[in-house]
């Protein structure tokens, strides 16, 4: 009968033994990667001293290929729960030490218990991946493993926010469940997501490619739309996931106020500059990156998809200490052109932030929807009926401030009131419109531009005449489709009351199922 001391040396002894790893050859090959163990990215991601391992003598049970043999330390990924800054997350990384971080059956199962975990206890879950995919020896075993747990992110979708920091390989079907998560962050050089490797894309295509090229963290952040963030380092992408938590509420059921914090900057501020910031001459642009940074608080915004769509701004910040959801066209970005691109990015951010009841801001500045075949082809008529589907769906409160141009569809998809904008105001420069004013009349006064001696002097005049009767604020104001015309300068001020008064609203919908948004 072994005595408690022995008890628990032998307790001590088996934790010392998991906690190796993959053992020290594996562990270096990682260092030299540029890559942290995962027990060191638990270390910074998980507030000192409150993380609780779950599941960390799980063994997996396969007895294929001589992988009855081998133990595989945690059965290669550690699991558990603890605080971010005081708020408490279920989290779990895979370790690519141990046989790649490959994927079996317990491993999935362990990945699957900390997910129903978050559920349980209305807390984010955070994924940290860094994996070979599914373990071969395991087969279907492990394919059933990657089931569960995208059932389970498409299930808690909504509930709980779900993270995905990509930190070594994910290859397979270690892509899809990133996928069906909220935000994927990314390390360059480093992380990779691909469904099929570069020997695969090489023997098919006979394309020399590499990992990099083929998933990295700047074809997914720039090209593919697939990843949120990039960053230089595991301990930068970890900084990143915490201040991501720190704008979003814990689950569904948080009070919208949940993740306020005490402003240091007065909601009476005005903001002086804005008043001259839209350029005089229609052909010079301005950056809305300036008008947003100017209307938040301290300037500060987090902004997911800085590289991709950029003629499309989404970002989170706040207003006298309350997270607000922004979306705003970029007129200094292919003019702000609405597309295919823009349309699903900005869909999909309106869709997250009513999920989890965080208010909308969106700032108006379009020319309308990009046209072409390149569009047509790629269906933007599906892609751009995503944001129409998520601003008419959303609940959460709808404060619209347009600029300047909101031409032809792009004005109505931009959360007009007529697809249930709360509060729209404009600016005295805005332009609610079906065109720009060059365009009207050489349509409309086709035939007296015809007709005219100087054709050029005479669609000037039209233009005009077309420009003082529809485009300014005033026509859209008087029909009701602007609720009040403010200065640039007020914006701040005229935000901030709009969304204490809205912080409160209720709005109904009839019951459904789930509606059927164009994906
Ligand atoms: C079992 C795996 C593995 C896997 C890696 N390993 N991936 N074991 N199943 N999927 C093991 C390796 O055999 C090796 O074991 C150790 O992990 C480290 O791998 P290396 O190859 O030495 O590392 P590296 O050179 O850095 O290359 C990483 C890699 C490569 C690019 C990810 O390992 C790789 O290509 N793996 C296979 C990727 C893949 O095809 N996955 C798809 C699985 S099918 P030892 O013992 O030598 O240290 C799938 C379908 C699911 O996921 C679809 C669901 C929708």
């Amino acid at each position: 009968m072994p005595t408690n001391e022995e008890l628990n040396a032998e307790l001590a002894a088996k934790e010392a033994e998991i906690k190796a790893m993959g053992g020290p050859e594996q562990v270096k090959k990682q260092h030299e990667l540029n890559k942290l163990t995962v027990r060191e990215r638990i270390d910074l991601l998980i507030d000192p001293d409150t993380f609780t391992e779950t599941g960390m003598h799980v063994k997996h049970h396969c007895h294929h290929f001589g992988l009855d043999k081998v133990d595989i330390p945690a059965d290669g990924v550690v699991t558990g729960f603890g605080k971010i800054n005081g708020r408490t997350v279920c989290c779990y990384g895979e370790d690519f030490t141990s046989r790649g971080g490959s994927l079996g059956e317990m491993h999935a199962w362990k990945i699957a218990r900390t997910m129903d975990l978050a559920a349980k206890m209305r807390v984010p879950v955070v994924g940290m991946l860094d994996t070979g995919g599914a373990r071969i020896q395991e087969g279907i075993n492990a394919l059933d493993g990657y089931g569960q747990i995208f059932h389970r992110n498409t299930i808690y979708s909504g509930i709980v926010p779900q993270i995905t920091l990509s930190l070594g390989p994910c290859a397979g079907g270690a892509v899809y469940s990133p996928a069906l998560t909220d935000w994927i962050l990314m390390v360059k050089g480093s992380s990779y997501l691909y469904v099929t490797g570069p020997d695969v894309v090489k023997a098919v295509m006979s394309e020399e490619v590499t990992h990099e090229e083929l998933g990295g963290a700047m074809v997914h952040n720039a090209k593919s739309g697939v990843a949120h963030f990039a960053y230089n380092s595991d301990a930068d992408c970890i900084a990143g996931c915490k201040e991501l938590l720190s704008y979003l509420p814990q689950s569904v059921y948080d009070a919208p106020a949940a993740s306020h914090q005490p402003p240091d900057d007065s909601p009476d501020r005005t903001c002086p500059e804005l008043n001259a910031i839209i350029p005089e001459n229609p052909r010079q642009v301005y950056d809305m990156k300036q008008v947003i940074k100017a209307i938040v608080d301290d300037g500060k915004i987090l902004e997911p998809h800085q590289h991709y769509a950029r003629n499309m701004v989404v970002c989170f910040a706040r207003m006298d200490g309350y997270v607000i959801g922004i979306i705003a066209n970029q007129p200094s970005f292919m003019a702000g052109v609405l597309d295919i691109n823009a349309s699903d990015k900005a869909a999909r951010f309106v869709r997250f932030c009513d999920a989890f009841n965080i208010p909308l801001l969106t700032l108006i500045d379009v020319p309308g929807y990009m046209p072409g075949t390149h569009q047509e082809f790629g269906g933007v008529i599906r892609h751009g009926a995503k944001l129409l589907s998520a601003y008419s769906e959303a609940t959460v409160p709808k404060i619209s401030i347009c600029t300047q141009k909101a031409y032809g569809g792009a004005q109505i998809s931009m959360c007009s009131k007529s697809i249930g904008a709360d509060l729209y105001m404009a600016w005295p420069t805005a332009q609610l419109a079906v065109m720009g004013a060059e365009g009207a009349a050489a349509i409309i006064f086709r035939r007296e531009i015809a007709k005219a001696s100087d054709q050029q002097a005479k669609l000037q005049e039209m233009t005009e005449l077309y420009r003082n009767t529809f485009n300014n604020p005033y026509v859209a104001a008087a029909g009701g489709f602007v609720d009040k015309v403010i200065k640039p300068a007020d914006s701040r001020r005229e935000i901030i009351t709009a969304l204490e008064a809205l912080r409160h609203k209720q709005e109904a919908r009839p019951w459904k199922k789930h509606g059927n948004i164009p994906l």
